[in-house]
């Protein structure tokens, strides 16, 4: 998409569209054009109206007597709930539906200097991923005129707006791949196509790539991931990714963790045939990471951060990991797997021992982990565990700042006893049902290396989307990319 930032005085902008931002004190862009700021004053006792009857409106005035413009306005302010941002950029996800019903591509936003920067990021976020459609399966109609973006502002404002709008392009369009990679289907996105994407992610970008093959894995000890791949045609793989920058700000080698899971029937304990379909996204965590990482290339923050991606598929076959069967460790515990649908745990024990391996000093992993997180919070919310105070601060202000909802649930260890097994080190499963994402955090809490700072982000209920999300058409949503690089620029921002 091309993005160019404007200058000139509203009335000179050339756009098929204009977009008019507007909150309650007036609008985000003030013209000295006597048409436009009668259109503007008519708009603005309108959206007194509609506001105070709390409905959605978007209007596409093709006559307002304005130069060549369309004139297209909108309000921006939608109650107080909404996270840092989120109104608007749904607004401007609002706009580009409008242009492309109209087939218009050409669309200017016009934002006040005084609040610039941030509004204009959020406004090339809401553009970038509210567009993103996904037409790679479809046999017709693929092919859609790109849109070009134009910003408007003052010339003061001009730089800090360039700045803020590269960046948010790098790290939407990193979030877009992420929604790719999570709607590619489970026969295409196997998990050896992952690691080849990988490999050629740490290429383009000059990283470290190891990527270990089943027979590897199985050689080497990674047991566990192994024993979750071998029932499938497609074989697992454990990817590592090694991104080192010119000179780190930040002390703290990081290491993003992801769950990969390609597909996952639930193995031979088979999930219900009528939502298994879903399970296409479970490798949401590892699309987190791979996104982040992509984000991470293009804008190259000073900081040390290592990637462990663990990729499989649970299948159904004569060769597949069978309840009650007991699996060792890398680290040596052993673990008996009342259920095979408890995999992705498996698996992030190897990613977690990695992480170790690889001397990470803070640990963030990205999971699709339970059924459990989505009933507690639904889709606007990913859990967050972590019993590091410092961490939960800056996660959670990393997910106010970007609209990643995340909320803290607690790592109990109370609850550490319902993991025990009489034959083995550990169950898989908690012999109590209930509170099912902290029983899996408690799993995973024994496979972090020693005196490593840990968080676990189970997404399991924002990975994906059935229906429209905000700004997001249905399906893969990218979750945790924008969150992972914000959170690494405060810390950066607090280090300098
Ligand atoms: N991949 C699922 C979790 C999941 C559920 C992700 C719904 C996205 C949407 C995971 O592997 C799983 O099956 N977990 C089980 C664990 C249970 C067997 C202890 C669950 O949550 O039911
Ligand atoms: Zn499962
Ligand atoms: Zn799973």
């Amino acid at each position: 998409m091309k993005i160019t930032i404007e200058t000139k005085p509203l009335e000179q902008v050339k756009a098929d569209a204009l977009v008019v931002l507007h909150e309650e004190g007036g609008v985000l862009a003030q013209s000295e054009n006597e048409a436009l700021r009668h259109h503007f004053d008519n708009f603005s006792k309108d959206v007194a109206a509609k506001r105070s009857k709390r409905e959605w409106f978007c209007t596409l005035a093709k006559d307002s007597g304005v130069a060549t413009h369309h004139l297209l306005l909108d309000s921006v302010k939608f109650g107080d709930w909404a996270p840092h941002d989120e109104s608007l950029k749904i607004t401007a996800a609002r706009a580009v539906d409008l242009c492309r019903q109209h087939s218009l591509t050409k669309l200017a936003f016009a934002v006040h200097h005084t609040v610039a920067p941030t509004k204009a990021a959020a406004i090339v976020e809401g553009v970038i991923l509210g567009d993103f459609q996904d037409t790679r399966f479809k046999s017709s109609d693929r092919e859609r005129a790109a849109l070009e973006l134009k910003i408007v502002v003052s010339p003061d404002a001009a730089k800090d707006v360039r700045a803020a709008v590269d960046r948010a392009v790098a790290i939407s369009e990193a979030q877009n791949m992420a929604r790719e990679l999570l709607n590619a289907p489970n026969n295409v996105l196997t998990p050896e196509a992952m690691a080849d994407h990988a490999v050629a992610l740490a290429k383009r970008h000059g990283m470290k790539v190891t990527v270990l093959d089943e027979k590897q894995l199985r050689k080497q000890g990674y047991l566990p991931t192994w024993n979750v791949g071998r029932g499938s045609e497609y074989p697992p793989r454990i990817i590592v990714i090694r991104y080192t920058p010119k000179k780190a700000v930040l002390r703290e080698h990081l290491a993003l963790v992801g769950k990969g899971m390609t597909f996952d029937s639930g193995g031979l304990c088979i999930k219900p045939g009528d939502s298994m379909h879903r399970m296409n996204g479970d490798m949401g965590g590892a699309a987190a990471v791979l996104g982040a990482m992509e984000a991470i290339g293009r804008l190259r923050p000073p900081v040390r951060v290592t990637a462990v991606i663990g990729s499989a598929h649970n299948a159904v076959d004569g060769a597949a990991y069978h309840p009650g069967c007991i699996i060792t460790a890398k680290n040596g515990k052993t673990i008996y797997v009342e259920n095979t649908d408890a995999e992705g745990r498996l698996v992030l024990s190897d990613c977690l021992y990695i992480a170790g391996e690889e001397k990470a000093d803070v640990i963030w992993d990205f999971a699709t982990l339970t059924g459990s997180v989505s009933a507690a919070l639904g889709s606007a919310y990913a859990g967050l565990f972590t019993e590091d105070e410092a961490l939960r601060m800056v996660l959670l202000e990393a997910s106010q700042n970007t609209g990643d909802g995340l909320w803290p649930l607690p790592i109990t260890r109370e609850y550490e006893p319902s993991l025990k097994h009489h034959l083995a080190d550990m169950n898989n499963i908690a012999g109590d049902r209930k509170a099912g994402a902290i029983h899996a955090t408690n799993f995973l809490k024994s496979f972090v290396p020693k005196d490593t700072r840990w968080a676990h982000l189970d997404i399991a209920g924002v990975a994906q989307h059935d229906k429209r999300f905000r700004y997001l058409r249905p399906g893969g949503s990218g979750y945790g990319v924008r969150l992972t690089m914000e959170a690494i620029r405060l810390l950066v921002e607090r280090e300098s």
